[in-house]
């Protein structure tokens, strides 16, 4: 039996579990932007304090993102066929267009500027990210992005030291 439905932090998935009895929790929009919330919930089910999302990880999770949905984008999760297989029908309406590596990118980037706008909210820098989030196209524009708002060494740059914050904010690994 799940239990599901606006569980938005791990610690409600686990009142959740507790209170109905439900054998899992399902989380959708909870894992928007915050994939996380699946290893913090494992650590409360086992009774243990869930780690910090460092700036590292939190980093590295987005640039990861970035770089499997360009992929892709770009065919190389693309089903293959044995031979003899049988083949999908052929789509009606508008022949299948093959994009260039180029275009998948500017395409996926595009589709996951949602994506990064979830995992930037109520941070500090999330307000200036979400300024320049249309003129976000490429892996580059991402990563120079977050280097401008977000840098690895946990520096606050002056541009958005005035933001209000309202998640939690991030620790650099070595804080
Ligand atoms: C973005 C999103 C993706 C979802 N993907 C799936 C899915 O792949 N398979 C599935 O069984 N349910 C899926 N659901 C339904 C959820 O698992 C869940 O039953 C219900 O929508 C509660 O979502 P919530 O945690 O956002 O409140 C999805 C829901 C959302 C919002």
């Amino acid at each position: 039996m799940w239990g599901s439905g606006d569980l938005f932090t791990a610690e409600a998935a686990l009142q959740m579990l507790r209170e109905t009895g439900a054998d899992a929790a399902r989380i959708a929009r909870g894992a928007c932007g915050y994939p996380w919330i699946f290893r913090e919930l494992l650590a409360l089910e086992r009774g243990q304090t869930p780690p910090e999302v460092t700036l590292r990880e939190w980093r590295s999770m987005i640039l990861r993102h970035v770089e499997m949905a360009v992929a892709d984008k770009q065919g190389l999760y693309r089903l293959q066929r044995p031979d003899g297989a049988p083949q999908p029908r052929p789509s009606r309406g508008h022949p299948r267009h093959e994009l260039s590596d180029d275009e998948a990118e500017r395409a996926a980037i595009r589709e996951l500027r949602k994506h990064l706008l979830w995992y930037t909210r109520g941070r500090r820098g999330g307000l200036a990210f979400r300024r320049i989030a249309s003129e976000l196209h490429t892996a580059d524009d991402v990563h120079r992005a977050l280097d401008r708002f977000f840098p690895e060494d946990g520096s606050v740059p002056a541009e958005v030291r005035d933001e209000p914050v309202s998640a939690r904010q991030l620790t650099a690994d070595d804080a």
